[in-house]
């Protein structure tokens, strides 16, 4: 059996290594050369800033991309595009039994609908989650991908349901848990083991910036990328006042920040007020051992992104998402999660801070989250082929 797998942005990267580590372990199982998986790695280049990529290869020991597509930045339509076009010569010339994408971003769109138009099957690992929100590109890339996608291997039960809800078949979903999680199991000691000024040092943003007295426990992480936060200078306007008026004047608060981000703090000419906050203290987009560790270490994690969700989820860091809605109800304090949807209101936002800042750290598990769900990955597909 032949399977290519994709990858695109930063939130692929550590789903797809415990997928390639099955694969090893499958091969490494069985002797007849039949029975071997023969696997492809195409990175479509959506991210390419050494930061946002390579880090990851190194620190998550994914071998290098067999196939570069070097797309890059550009319009929804251009990335998803271009990816198509070039991901369609590496299907005809490769004739793939199975093309396994991960996740929401414009890979995971532009190569489900390519493998399909090839005949060739798809596989979603993370499917079924849903967040309503239409405006979002990440809603669109998932829907499509799962109405196409022959295997649908969810993370939880809620997103069968959502799935079913949208007449998906019993035969095309396996539920398998969330892949992250195996990331974040096989990582959490040697992230454990950084310290965290180090972490710190080796991250700074600018070069100088002076560190704040802090301790473990007692400091709060922020990152914000999407466009519906950063876009419009009236919403992260009061954000950024929220952030360097009230958060910082409580406690030290440590802000990887993302390309899109750091771009619109400097186009609404808000980036002087956050480098001069003397507890606010800003970070290039950080690798995954590093973020780990701070998110051990945190009192608090405010975030946009559903991946830290989980994993505030799972290590019990109170987390507030900056956003209306979530694909991932399951990290939801009601659902027994971590994270509380606070929008980009700022009296909101307020209200939940504080709240939040009353609750102990609570590690949950949710069902199959147990670090084993690439090989159930593996699995699932070979029972389909
Ligand atoms: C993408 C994903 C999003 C994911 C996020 C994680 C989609 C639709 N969105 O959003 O789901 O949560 O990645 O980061 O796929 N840029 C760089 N260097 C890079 C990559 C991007 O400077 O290596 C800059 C470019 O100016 C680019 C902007 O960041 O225009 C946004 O990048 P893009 O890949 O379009 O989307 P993300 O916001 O990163």
């Amino acid at each position: 059996m032949k399977i290519i797998s994709v990858v695109g942005a930063r939130p692929n990267f550590m789903k797809i290594a415990p997928f390639i580590r099955a694969i090893e372990r499958h091969n490494a199982q069985v002797s007849e050369p039949d029975a071997k998986v023969k696997h492809l790695l195409v990175h479509t280049g959506q991210h390419y800033d050494h930061q946002m990529s390579q880090t990851f290869f190194d620190a998550l020991n994914i071998p290098s991309p067999d196939i570069h597509l070097g797309v890059g930045s550009g319009t929804h339509a251009e990335q998803v595009g271009n990816t198509m076009i070039a991901f369609e010569k590496v299907v005809m010339e490769q004739r793939p039994d199975w093309v396994v994408v991960v996740g929401d971003v414009n890979a995971t769109l532009a190569c489900s609908v390519t493998a399909k138009k090839q005949h060739v099957k798809c596989c979603h690992i993370e499917a079924g989650l849903r967040s309503g929100d239409w405006t979002m590109p990440e809603e669109i890339n998932r829907l499509v991908t799962d109405r196409l996608s022959d295997l649908l291997l969810t993370p939880d039960k809620l997103s069968i349901e959502n799935l079913k809800k949208e007449g998906a078949e019993d035969s095309r979903i396996d539920f398998v848990g969330n892949i992250m999680i195996d990331t974040l199991e096989e990582q959490r000691e040697k992230a454990a083991a950084l310290k965290i000024e180090e972490v710190l040092l080796n991250n700074l943003l600018l070069e100088g910036t002076k560190l704040p007295k802090f301790q473990e426990g007692q400091y709060a992480v922020m990152t914000l990328h999407r466009p519906s936060n950063v876009d419009h200078k009236e919403i992260f306007t009061p954000l950024v006042d929220f952030l360097t008026n009230e958060v910082s004047a409580e406690m030290p608060l440590f802000w990887p920040i993302h390309p899109r981000a750091r771009k619109q703090l400097e186009t609404f000419k808000l980036w002087d007020q956050v480098v001069e906050t003397p507890n606010v203290v800003l970070l290039r987009p950080i690798g995954y051992h590093d973020m780990l560790r701070l998110n051990i270490g945190a009192r608090l994690f405010l975030t946009d992104s559903g991946g830290l969700q989980e994993e505030c989820t799972v290590l019990g860091t109170p987390c507030l998402t900056l956003r209306w809605n979530t694909e991932r109800p399951i990290t939801l304090w009601e659902h027994g999660g971590a994270s509380v949807l606070v929008g980009n209101n700022v009296e909101r936002i307020r209200q939940e801070y504080r709240n939040t800042l009353a609750r102990k750290r609570k590690p949950v598990r949710p069902e199959l989250w147990d670090g084993k769900t690439a090989g159930r990955c593996l699995e699932a597909i070979i029972k389909h082929s």
